[in-house]
């Protein structure tokens, strides 16, 4: 099956029953993207999938065939990257790059989000080490 993942097109060949999560990480080598839970509770394995957040580690990748895939390693240019480091915003790293791709995926769609706003979008991805107030504001001043 096609891919497009940050930009770049892919043959995949998981076998049936290969998340995308294990894809991007076991067959295209894309380990930014974390499994934590496995189950759709955390928020950890966020991807966009034609813009839209999605959970890869409870997406088939043959549901998303053809689809264009955008993981943390497709964002490395996006202010929001700054955003999270000038704010201080993640403390063992773990879940960040989730949180990263649905701050984007908000912010894509509505650039001056308010706390309320980013509070909603925010719900799926937990934070272990309890980071939230941070990730707000890196959500908040993302454009600097
Ligand atoms: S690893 Fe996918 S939601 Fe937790
Ligand atoms: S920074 Fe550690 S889980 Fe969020």
């Amino acid at each position: 099956m096609q891919l497009t993942v940050n930009g770049h097109q892919y043959e995949v060949h998981g076998e049936v029953g290969t998340t995308l999560a294990e894809a991007l990480r076991e067959e295209l080598s894309l380990t930014g993207t974390k499994i934590a839970c496995g189950e759709g509770h955390c928020g950890a394995c966020t991807v966009l999938v034609d813009d839209e957040p999605v959970l890869s580690c409870i997406t088939l990748v043959h549901a998303v065939d053809g689809a264009r895939v955008t993981t943390i390693e497709g964002l490395r240019d996006h202010p929001m990257i700054d955003a999270f480091v000038r704010s201080d915003a993640l403390q063992c790293g773990f879940c960040t790059p989730g949180q990263i791709v649905s701050a984007v995926a908000l912010v894509e769609s509505e650039p001056a989000p308010t706390t309320e706003q980013i509070r909603h979008a925010m719900a799926g991805n937990l934070c272990r080490c309890g980071a939230y107030p941070k990730i707000e504001e890196a959500i908040r001043t993302w454009q600097g």
